[in-house]
């Protein structure tokens, strides 16, 4: 099988959850085993126990039988942590230099957010385009696409509407021109809820796309990113994998383009010679033109 799994692989001889995941990964095209199990196992097994399963075997055989299964599966397993303007000095760094110089650089605007969650990292994204167009009167044209796996985070980030703990990092003035705010009342108390204004949903558009399927992606989405977030997916699959990934994504970055990865993840070592790290203490790499020092 894959040789490249490491001690946080799947155990070998559990032959019960190769079963499992090999059912998933027919069913919906997600290769659970390029996962990092360790990042995974008590998700799964948190699901065992409140489908009163006692095993593997017998979560399959409860999967077989409840076909909604699979998609609370995704939902349950996949990590949504996050929020918006996540680690805020990368936001500055987008704010103050590489934004203003592609806003000025392109009339058109191509940008990615790949493993968006809830939308958070798109909309922020959007929020802060918005706010430098309106600033520099640029009339640069942005389409930004947020990517996921999981089908019901797609469509709360459609929804757009957040409580209070997604929008800590939000500043005032973000969060009174860009959000309306509600209330949800649920059984037992009343939350404030913020709805994302329409302008900002509208230069968003939502997709789901498997990244393990990158070589896919690759030619079926544009090939011709500005930018491309891939922050906080690739820690959850293996190593071998991340590096096919991220070699993927790279090709889909137009010359002088951007590539972001989260606080925790970095760039592969065969990439290093195509990007530099424009700001070192941010993993923010700026694709070299073609021929540049490769
Ligand atoms: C921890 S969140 C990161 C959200 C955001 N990028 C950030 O940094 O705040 C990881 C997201 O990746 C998504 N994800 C996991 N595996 C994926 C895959 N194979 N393809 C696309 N998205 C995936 C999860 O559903 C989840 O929404």
């Amino acid at each position: 099988m894959h040789d490249q799994w490491t001690e946080s692989s799947l155990p070998d001889n559990n032959i019960g959850l190769r079963n499992l995941l090999e059912y998933i990964h027919k069913s919906r095209g997600i290769d659970f085993t390029l996962y990092r199990f360790s990042t995974f196992r008590r998700r799964l097994e948190l699901r065992l126990a409140e489908t009163s399963t006692h095993n593997y075997r017998e979560y399959l055989e409860y999967l077989r039988s409840h076909p909604d299964e699979i998609d609370i599966f995704i939902q349950a397993v996949t990590i949504k942590l996050s929020n918006f303007f996540r680690d805020p000095l990368v936001y500055e760094f987008l704010y103050s230099y590489v934004l203003p110089e592609m806003l000025t650089g392109n009339h058109f605007l191509n940008i990615w957010s790949v493993g968006c969650a809830r939308g958070e990292e798109p909309y922020s994204l959007a929020i802060m385009i918005h706010d430098l167009r309106k600033l520099t009167k640029k009339s640069c044209d942005v389409k930004i696409l947020g990517t996921d796996i999981d089908p019901e985070a797609l469509k709360q980030a459609m929804k757009g509407e957040y409580c209070e703990d997604d929008l800590f990092e939000v500043k005032k003035k973000y969060l009174d021109t860009y959000f309306t705010r509600t209330q949800n009342s649920g059984r037992t108390h009343t939350t404030a809820l913020f709805r994302i204004s329409d302008e900002i949903k509208s230069m968003v558009t939502f997709e789901r796309a498997d990244i393990i399927n990158s070589g896919k992606l690759r030619d079926t989405l544009s090939n011709n990113y500005q930018l491309i977030l891939c922050r906080n997916v690739l820690i959850y699959v293996n190593r071998n994998f991340q590096e096919k990934v991220q070699s993927n994504l790279s090709e889909m970055i137009s010359e002088n383009g951007y590539l972001v990865t989260g606080e925790t993840e970095t760039l592969a070592g065969s990439l290093r010679d195509f990007f530099i790290q424009t700001f070192p203490e941010k993993k923010i790499f700026k694709k070299k033109p073609l021929g540049a020092g490769r």
